[in-house]
């Protein structure tokens, strides 16, 4: 039984027809200048059948295009190209929200236009290594820490990223706050050392997520504003906190004040990281006045259950619609999934993006 999942919801002023999310996955197949290419707009098409699809990580502004071939929207070039995506989406009855995420410290110069610089709240370096097309594998570079007024331009650059995302066709925009690219490099600790109005205690700390939300709300409406977080996310070298749980309630209570349209809360235990305490993820729920959105290792039959239980009003599944893009038919009717192949995530090309097997076509 799927009832409830394949239910329509009205997210803000959008009417979904199903409660099935495409999670965002970066997929690595625009141009090496950060341009949307056709295979992208057939991708996120051949999904419209879900919910509401959320794009991959796209980069506000050059500096925040730290991964090879991750699309950008800063530019006419990269918008027409998204209006090819958001065209295909909506002429077979989807909707679909941008993610927009600035990679902050987790980029490497090789993979980003000529000039950028990879900045952070502090001069760290994240750990591990970043795949560039040039050179294979690099040791992260350390993050140059922002002036006062380079954290102010990137606040304006998610305001123009959210204007530039409404104006290329997209229902709505997500606030890419979590995994430990730029929002959660200013959360955390670990990443932000500052002691100026940036940085220090929690509230501190939480202004720039805070200033953005409530920039972007005042640009394209809160109806059209989401935001993604990831409260004891261990990706990218973000380390928790002691107080980490009240404050990431205080956040959802602040964000809630804004009239964001959902909070879509990552849990990636399912990929080896901590699990999120469902009391942690209730309480913030609670304090959140918008829509709840649930992710992480969800099946067709979890997703009823969490939706059955009232744990949130959707599920976002990302490894299965890799690989199922008429995932929302499989459900329907029950049917097998296809495995996703890992080896293609991130490739050039449509090899392992634009050709797993319909049901239709007999898989
Ligand atoms: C290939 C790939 C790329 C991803 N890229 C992003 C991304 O750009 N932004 C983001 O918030 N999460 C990203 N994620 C995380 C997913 O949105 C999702 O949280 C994760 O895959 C767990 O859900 P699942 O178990 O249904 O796959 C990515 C995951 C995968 C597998």
């Amino acid at each position: 039984m799927t009832e409830k999942l394949l239910s329509d919801f009205f997210l803000g002023p959008l009417n979904l027809k199903n409660r099935v999310v495409m999670a965002p996955m970066t997929r690595a197949r625009a141009t090496a200048d950060h341009i949307p290419t056709p295979i992208m707009a057939e991708y996120y098409g051949s999904r419209a059948s879900c919910g509401l699809l959320i794009s991959e990580g796209i980069a506000p502004a050059p500096a925040g295009a730290g991964y090879a071939r991750m699309p950008g929207i800063w530019n006419q070039e990269q918008l027409d190209g998204w209006k090819s995506v958001t065209q295909a989406v909506h002429e077979k009855g989807g909707k679909i929200a941008a993610q927009i995420m600035h990679s902050g410290r987790v980029g490497h110069t090789k993979n980003m236009p000529q000039g950028a610089e990879v900045l952070g709240p502090s001069a760290t370096t994240a750990p591990g290594e970043m795949y560039t097309d040039e050179a294979g594998p690099q040791p992260y570079p350390e993050a140059r820490e922002m002036t006062h007024g380079e954290v102010e331009e990137a606040i304006s650059a998610y305001v123009s990223a959210a204007e530039n995302a409404v104006a290329a066709g997209f229902d709505a925009i997500e606030l890419h706050g979590a995994n430990g690219y730029l929002i959660e490099q200013f959360l955390a600790p670990v990443t932000n050392h500052r002691q100026d109005q940036w940085g220090g205690d929690f509230k501190k700390r939480a202004r720039f997520v805070l200033q953005i939300a409530t920039a972007c709300a005042a640009a394209i409406g809160p109806e059209k504003v989401g935001i993604r977080l990831s409260p004891l996310g261990v990706f990218n070298g973000i380390e928790p906190w002691e107080s980490l749980a009240d404050d990431y309630i205080w956040l959802a209570e602040e964000l809630g004040k804004l009239n964001l349209v959902y909070l879509h809360l990552v849990d990636h235990s399912s990929m080896g990281a901590p699990s999120v305490p469902s009391d942690l993820k209730q309480a913030m729920r609670a304090s959140f006045q918008g829509a709840f959105i649930l992710s992480g290792g969800y099946d067709a039959e979890h997703a009823e259950k969490a939706l059955q239980e009232d744990q949130g009003e959707l599920v976002a599944f990302g490894r299965p619609l890799i690989a199922n893009p008429d995932l929302v038919e499989r459900i329907a009717q029950g049917a097998a999934w296809n495995e996703p192949d890992f080896d293609t995530f991130y490739t050039p090309g449509p090899k392992g993006y634009n050709d797993y097997p319909l049901l239709s076509t007999g898989a």
